[in-house]
């Protein structure tokens, strides 16, 4: 039987005191199943907290970075790189739309892969297009999110039908787990996960309330 990913992107939401209560919600409703992977990615400042705790509750969810530095250690004021993130983090996000929207191309996406490659990390690269696909290093080291631009946020999933045809052209390709993302919800989430060719949904939104995202969870 196939896993399947379900994929919390918090964006830019959630202090550190606010993430800690999620997760003391989240612990009264989540029961794991083993044929379900759920990967938090939330803000880098709650990945050393978050990572603590999933060693003491939660064991078979993993932590994910919703982006990290193009570069390696060094002089970058600001960046995290991908090494700082390998302490806490088995996946993260690479390519999101709202990233390459300020200005984030395939040349610099690549080098974000392949930093997370060397450091054992398993790049989840969003592409709202073939196209894209087509422009990325080491595919087959990475998990494709399919994520339509007018999808996002948006309450309008694309169907999972059209979703499935993009899966086929992609999983024709390469050997690589792929995700729909894209106003996924309780209700239509299972329209994703029980279709054969995708393996999994990134969620933005709804996962960031973890009644929501429990739904999300069970239904899938
Ligand atoms: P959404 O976001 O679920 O709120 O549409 C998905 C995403 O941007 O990854």
């Amino acid at each position: 039987m196939k896993k399947i990913f379900i994929v919390a992107n918090w964006k830019s939401n959630k202090t550190e005191k606010e993430a800690i209560e999620y997760f003391q919600r989240f612990e009264k409703i989540y029961k794991p199943d083993s044929r379900k992977q759920v990967i938090f990615c939330p803000p880098f400042t709650n990945l050393s907290s978050l990572s603590e705790l999933f060693k003491t509750k939660f064991f078979n969810i993993k932590l994910g970075a919703q982006d990290v530095s193009s570069f390696p250690a060094g002089s970058f004021t600001g960046s995290i790189n991908a090494q700082e993130i390998s302490e806490f983090c088995s996946y993260c996000i690479v390519g999101h739309s709202e990233r390459r929207a300020l200005g984030e191309d395939s040349e610099i996406v690549n080098k974000k892969i392949n930093n997370l490659i060397e450091n054992n990390i398993k790049p989840i690269v969003c592409i709202s297009s073939l196209d894209q696909l087509d422009e990325l290093e080491n595919q087959e080291k990475c998990m494709i999110a399919y994520e339509p631009l007018d999808a996002i946020g948006s309450g309008h999933p694309q169907d999972a039908s059209s979703v499935q045809g993009v899966a086929t052209v992609v999983k024709k390709k390469y050997d690589i787990d792929f995700l729909y993302g894209g106003s996924v919800n309780m209700e239509n989430v299972s329209s994703f996960t029980l279709n054969p060719r995708i393996d999994g949904v990134l969620v933005g939104g709804e996962s960031l309330n973890p009644d929501s995202f429990w739904g999300i969870i069970s239904n899938a």
